[in-house]
């Protein structure tokens, strides 16, 4: 057990998505430690400078690479301890992409690499279940296998994810509160801010090396969720149970079967992989990093009264 990162080993970070969501807030917390020198993988360096100022004032460099152009990846792999992955896309970019970044990865002696999970346990996961799942597990699959050692970081949904629509409990309004099955299955929440940090430290930490890193900031049923966010907004909010989990799943299938657009039931998948209880987090590893507190949905919700 380690309160601070007292072994920290690589010390050249290069993160491929840095200018998104999740790839900002775990370049800000590697900037935090010490000994941290930081390339931002970014396909636009024009627009990047603009939305990366803090973290190029903060010290990171910016290096041009786009994971569909494998030629741009090599030099930006060069002299690199370990990448972090936050890229979003399909499978050109989750498994293509990634496998690419990763063969750059070994040919320039590369030691850790992070996929882009920081999710529930996608290895607990059947082939269907979730189709970002699938695309993560498959990528998954050839990093175990290569020369580059690995660690997933699985944190269950993001806290901040199932307070808005697209985490499908909460309509738009926040009037109604909606869950499939019977309410009282629990599910891993973590803060994004949180998922960052603990991103920041496993990646320099022997103990993860070839390892899975497993956090929850909480852990609550769809009726304790409902009930902490009543408790602690006091807005009125009507409880909505929609079906079984075999009717979600019924759901589900029934979109896919008629061609329903992706983004009309992968919401559905994610909320399947939590209500039913098949993306638990088991093992979880919160009490490796003493100095990081990671947020409950309480306290989340108290910092964000909005
Ligand atoms: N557990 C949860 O509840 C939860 C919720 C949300 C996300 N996540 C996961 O967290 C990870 C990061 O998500 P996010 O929301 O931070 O993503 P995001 O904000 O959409 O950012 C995606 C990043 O990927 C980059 N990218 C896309 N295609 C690329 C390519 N071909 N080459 C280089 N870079 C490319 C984008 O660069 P450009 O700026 O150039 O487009 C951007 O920096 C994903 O794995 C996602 O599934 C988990």
């Amino acid at each position: 057990m380690s309160t601070q990162t007292t072994q920290a080993q690589p010390t050249t970070i290069l993160i491929a998505g840095a200018t998104g969501m999740m790839g900002k807030k775990v370049g800000h917390a590697l900037l935090a430690k010490p000994g941290v020198t930081l390339r931002l993988l970014v396909r636009d360096t024009h627009k990047a400078r603009q939305k990366l100022k803090d973290l190029i004032k903060a010290g990171a460099q910016l290096i041009q690479g786009d994971l569909s152009e494998p030629e741009s990846l090599n030099a930006a792999c060069q002299d690199v301890d370990a990448i972090i992955s936050t890229v979003q896309g399909d499978h050109d970019v989750i498994v293509t992409g990634q496998l690419d970044l990763l063969r750059a990865a070994e040919q320039a002696g590369v030691r850790r690499f992070i996929p882009s999970d920081y999710s529930f346990d996608s290895f607990r996961l059947d082939e269907g279940d979730n189709y970002n799942a699938d695309l993560r597990r498959a990528f998954a699959t050839m990093l175990q296998q290569s020369a580059v050692s690995y660690t997933f970081v699985f944190n269950g949904a993001f806290t901040e994810v199932e307070l808005s629509p697209w985490g499908t409990l909460f309509d738009e309004q926040k009037t109604t509160f909606s869950y499939y099955g019977d309410g009282n299955t629990p599910f891993d929440i973590t803060t994004t801010d949180d998922t960052a940090l603990y991103v920041a430290e496993v990646v320099r930490d022997p103990a993860y090396q070839n390892k899975i890193f497993r956090v929850a900031g909480d852990i609550l049923t769809a009726k304790q969720f409902l009930q902490t966010y009543r408790d602690v907004t006091g807005k009125p909010i009507k409880e909505q149970p929609l079906g079984s989990i075999d009717d979600l799943k019924t759901l589900i299938e029934h979109k896919k079967a008629a061609g329903a657009p992706l983004n009309d039931y992968l919401p559905l998948q994610y909320h399947y992989v939590m209500v039913s209880g098949k993306g638990k987090l088991s093992e979880l590893q919160n009490n490796h990093y003493l100095h990081i507190h990671p947020q409950t949905l309480k306290a989340y919700l108290k910092a964000h009264p909005d």
